[in-house]
């Protein structure tokens, strides 16, 4: 047993503090989302409560006070992955919304029949379907980039053989959800860019845990979700480099991005308005500046640290189970999650088992559909840590595991 206190301190998100079936909650979900902490409660709180109004088009004062909020919000955006200005942050509803965004507005401008668009095998289905539906539009192709076995790492040695002239976009995650991988994005884009291929990363289960910075990374577009990194739901970001964005036409049509609008045609506002249009989730945004206020009060070096402690203390944990538990992802340097089946138990039956329990933990395919298939398997049980979880809560989860065992007889 090893102690690993909290980071943060778990006064500060009140839902930990309650029983589940009889039992104390042990939140374990935390790559779906995480818990929010009481500062974004009162800053959502706050806003309804004094400054709710609507942005951009109003001159009254409450206007002025949404508006100002609104936009400092995408500054903070824009100091908290360092982007060079806040004009290279758009609001959207989330990680697969701004994936989205970038299929329609770039992919519509820049993919052509017989392009290529190369993605990882470890990608999660919002980083994959919307490149399908653009492939289907267009003629363009996708390829993958192999993920070898078990352990869940990229297969960098075939990176040049899928670099090839015809790839015209590298979408990539930088964080497995499901095999807890941390990819080496920086090398990834670097390489990409050397051909002239645009990057993408998918930065949600990263952006909330470790510091991130776009201009080190030298990706394109960088996506993330509120939801994931202690903000809102329904909020989320795409970073697009501005020499990229600047260029594309729309995403969306509406109120909010034009500057004109004839009976048959419009002009359009500059990037980033130009990609929000209609009413923009206010209150999302203004939460999720103090997410990130939050999160940097923390550090998010220590965030870093204390995941992979987690993960890594799990990991080992789980290991002693031997010959009844198969773990997916890498043995080192992993984030803060586990993936694993318990032998002769069905995955949901792990979870709704821990459940009763008090643990929430998630089983299924954890929207990695293609990857699950080429690891043989269905689904996989994970736990996923954060911020406000420790050791001993690990403990008691291994404790818990050898209660299902025992409930299935198989131990
Ligand atoms: C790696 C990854 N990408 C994308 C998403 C989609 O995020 P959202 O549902 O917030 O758009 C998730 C959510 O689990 C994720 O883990």
């Amino acid at each position: 047993m090893r102690v690993e206190p909290a980071l943060a301190s778990r006064s500060d998100f009140p839902i930990l503090d309650q029983q589940v079936h009889g039992r104390p909650l042990i939140y374990f979900d935390n790559a779906a989302t995480s818990q929010k902490p009481l500062p974004v409660l009162e800053a959502l709180r706050r806003y309804y409560e004094r400054d709710n109004a609507n942005v951009h088009r109003g001159i009254h004062e409450l206007s002025n006070r949404a508006t100002a909020a609104f936009e400092a919000a995408r500054a903070r955006a824009a100091t908290f992955i360092n982007a060079r200005t806040a004009d290279e942050i758009v609001f959207t509803r989330g990680t697969t919304e701004s994936i989205n965004l970038v299929a329609h507005a770039w992919g519509s401008k820049h993919i052509q029949a017989g392009d290529v668009i190369l993605l990882t095998e470890m990608e999660h289905h919002s980083n994959i379907v919307p490149w399908q539906l653009l492939a289907q539009r267009t003629g363009a192709r996708l390829a993958y980039l192999p993920v070898t076995g078990d352990i869940g790492l990229l297969d960098l040695d075939r990176l040049d053989e899928f670099l090839t002239a015809r790839v015209k976009l590298f979408a990539m995650t930088h964080i497995s959800n499901s095999l807890g991988t941390i990819n080496p994005v920086a090398e990834l884009c670097t390489r990409a860019r050397r051909l002239g291929i645009v990057t993408l990363v998918d930065a949600a289960q990263s952006a909330g845990h470790r510091p991130i910075d776009v201009q080190e990374m030298g990706c394109d577009f960088l996506a993330f979700s509120g939801h994931k990194m202690c903000g809102p739901t329904g909020i989320g970001i795409l970073y697009g480099r501005q020499e990229v964005i600047e260029t594309l036409p729309p995403f969306q049509g509406g109120g909010e991005m034009i500057l004109s609008v004839d009976f048959h045609q419009s002009t359009w506002k500059h990037a980033p308005h130009r990609f929000e249009a209609g009413t923009p989730d206010i209150s999302g945004a203004i939460g999720l500046h103090t997410a990130m206020d939050y999160l940097d009060g923390l550090g998010r070096t220590n965030i870093a640290q204390h995941d992979q402690e987690l993960g890594a203390y799990a990991y080992a944990q789980l290991s002693r189970l031997k010959q009844d538990i198969r773990l997916f992802g890498p043995h080192i340097g992993r984030a803060g999650l586990v993936s694993f089946l318990l032998k002769g138990v069905h995955a949901h039956d792990v979870v709704t088992v821990a459940d009763l329990f008090g643990v929430a933990l998630r089983g299924g395919h954890h929207c990695n559909q293609p990857l699950m298939r080429k690891l043989g398997v269905e689904s996989t049980a994970r736990a996923s840590f954060y911020v406000y979880n420790t050791t001993a809560e690990i403990d008691r989860f291994v404790e818990i595991l050898g209660e299902i065992q025992k409930f299935f007889g198989v131990s």
